[in-house]
């Protein structure tokens, strides 16, 4: 099928929302054999093999379609699913050729960030129910788009955060929210989460067969085209494609944060230091560049108003004592140590993985344990699957109201780390500003610890110093910050012809 230009490919849209509006109708509560929900997986590298393990293992839905814009991952996945499910699914490079086809009720979409809302916005509108990988936006303007997207079609929408459907986070923020642990108005998201350089800034050769116009999309096209030297996955690093790991693995833990203290809300008042600091020592060659320009170490205030959420990021190793309350909940010494803390006026609980969540009193004593009894991921495509049967919004997990509110946080976070990035700054500058941030954390004992993480890895502060961002205020009606106009221009992007995100207004 050819390629389809953006007017045309719009107006298939509006015709595929037409027919879809009256076929849904027809989807029977319990579907029979015949009745299985049609699936396209977009982005089958990683993240969507999990999409297509999990769609193929319920019994209502088929998957139909594979889209990657790497053939080679295209046709290995198209295997794997011929030996799944007995039949090839059709496979195409373009999403935009895939959604004129229409065969398929559900658009599924583990792709790199950048193309997250643009696929989301297309696929609703060319009325298809979609799972969105998190974080479901690259920034705020595209997530607000989104939730417009799946308001106006009356499409189910699914953000890939799926502790949200974890038996033992359900569990968790019910005990909190029924007092468990008191009053709770504080909780710290750790990302201490090992990684290596992803290698030197360079000039390296796009996959053959990629077509990297349509890989970057909605992003800016660079030259050099590709500056990492593993093309899949190290987008994560480079903030053109990815969110650094405050919006990789942060989406979880920020939204289990925002869960557990009740902010439905984004906050108002921002403020982030930190840096990619590290792989020079690692590498023992100060003029060592590497090819990320996101931050690998990250500390970000939020302030609520009557709530505060601290998230804190730490790429390189954890060495040795991460501090007495991480080390009890966590485990003592070395090695990643991700969740969130939630500090209440009686106790903790602590959400130490996906599925697993611990109650400490104030003694530090472990007092009660919740556990997911079934798989946290597979519950989470079962309850979208669920919500897309019974076409019931209210039903689902993890809505797009709630992907764009738990990926706002990276976001805001991220542009008070990238407006202060030239303002190199000692620990004691930094120490005279934190000292001063609202905040319900002990902001300096906070910034001691990642000093000391630092130095355990080598890292000379004098030489390679913090990046301080400012205190921005953001104004949640608006979803625009308070007299700043360097910080709201990074609320959105410059999108490239023909990969617009359009405004709320307009999806
Ligand atoms: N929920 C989770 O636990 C979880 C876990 C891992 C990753 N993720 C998310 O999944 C997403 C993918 O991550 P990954 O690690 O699989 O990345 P990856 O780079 O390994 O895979 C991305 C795939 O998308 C393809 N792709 C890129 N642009 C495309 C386009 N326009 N159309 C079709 N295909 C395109 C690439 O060729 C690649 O095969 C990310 O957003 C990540 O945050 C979520």
């Amino acid at each position: 099928m050819s390629r389809l230009n953006r007017r045309q490919f719009t107006s298939v849209a509006a015709s595929a929302v037409a027919v879809a509006a009256t076929s849904r109708v027809s989807v029977a509560q319990t579907p029979g054999p015949n009745e299985q929900l049609g699936v396209c997986v977009v982005g089958a590298n990683g993240r969507g093999g999990e999409h297509i393990r999990g769609f193929n293992k319920d019994p209502r839905t088929t998957i139909r379609a594979i889209v990657d814009v790497d053939p080679a991952v295209g046709k290995r996945r198209a295997d794997q699913i011929k030996e799944l499910q007995g039949k090839a699914p059709e496979v195409y490079v373009d999403v935009r050729d895939a959604l004129a086809s229409g065969d398929f009720d559900i658009l599924s979409c583990a792709t790199p960030n950048h193309w997250h809302a643009l696929m989301g916005v297309w696929a609703m509108q060319a009325g298809k129910d979609v799972y969105i990988e998190k974080p479901i936006s690259h920034n705020i303007h595209e997530g607000r788009a989104l939730v417009a997207a799946a308001d106006k079609y009356g499409r189910m929408f699914q953000t890939g955060t799926q502790c949200r459907s974890s038996g033992a986070c359900i569990d968790a923020a019910k005990f909190i929210a029924d007092g468990g642990v008191g009053e709770v108005n504080f909780a710290r998201g750790l990302c201490y989460k090992r990684r290596k350089s992803i290698g030197a800034l360079g000039n390296y050769p796009v996959p053959k067969d990629v077509d990297f116009e349509l890989w970057c999309g909605p992003a800016t096209y660079t030259d050099p085209k590709l500056t990492r030297q593993q093309f899949h996955y190290d987008w994560h690093w480079q903030r053109h494609y990815g969110n650094g790991d405050l919006g990789n693995q942060g989406p979880h833990q920020t939204d289990i944060a925002r869960w557990g203290l009740g902010v439905d809300r984004h906050p108002q008042s921002i403020f982030s230091y930190g840096g990619r600091l590290g792989y020079d020592a690692e590498r023992k060659d100060p003029r060592y560049v590497d090819a990320g320009d996101t931050a690998n170490t990250e500390v970000s205030i939020y302030d609520y108003g009557d709530k505060c959420l601290v998230f804190e990021t730490r790429g390189l190793d954890v060495t040795e004592s991460a501090g007495p309350v991480v080390d009890a909940m966590f485990g003592k010494g070395g090695g990643n140590k991700i969740g969130v803390i939630f500090y209440g006026s009686e106790g903790y609980v602590a959400q130490v993985s996906y599925n697993h969540c611990k109650v400490f009193d104030k003694d530090m004593n472990l007092t009660q344990e919740f556990r997911a009894k079934t798989s946290v991921g597979d519950d989470h495509f079962a309850n979208f699957i669920d919500a897309c049967l019974s076409r019931d919004a209210a039903t689902l997990n993890a809505n797009a109201m709630t992907g764009h509110l738990s990926a706002g946080v990276s976001h805001l976070g991220n542009i008070s780390y990238y407006l202060g990035e030239s303002n190199k700054a000692s620990v004691g500058e930094i120490e005279k500003v934190v000292s001063g941030v609202k905040s319900l954390d002990d902001n300096s004992e906070t910034l001691a610890e990642t000093v000391k993480h630092l130095e355990s890895n080598g890292v000379d502060l004098d030489k390679t110093p913090l990046s301080l961002g400012p205190v921005l205020k953001f104004d949640n009606e608006t979803e625009k910050f308070v007299d700043n106009n360097a910080a709201n221009s990074l609320l959105t992007r410059n999108y490239r012809e023909g990969f617009e995100v359009p405004s709320a207004e307009n999806v």
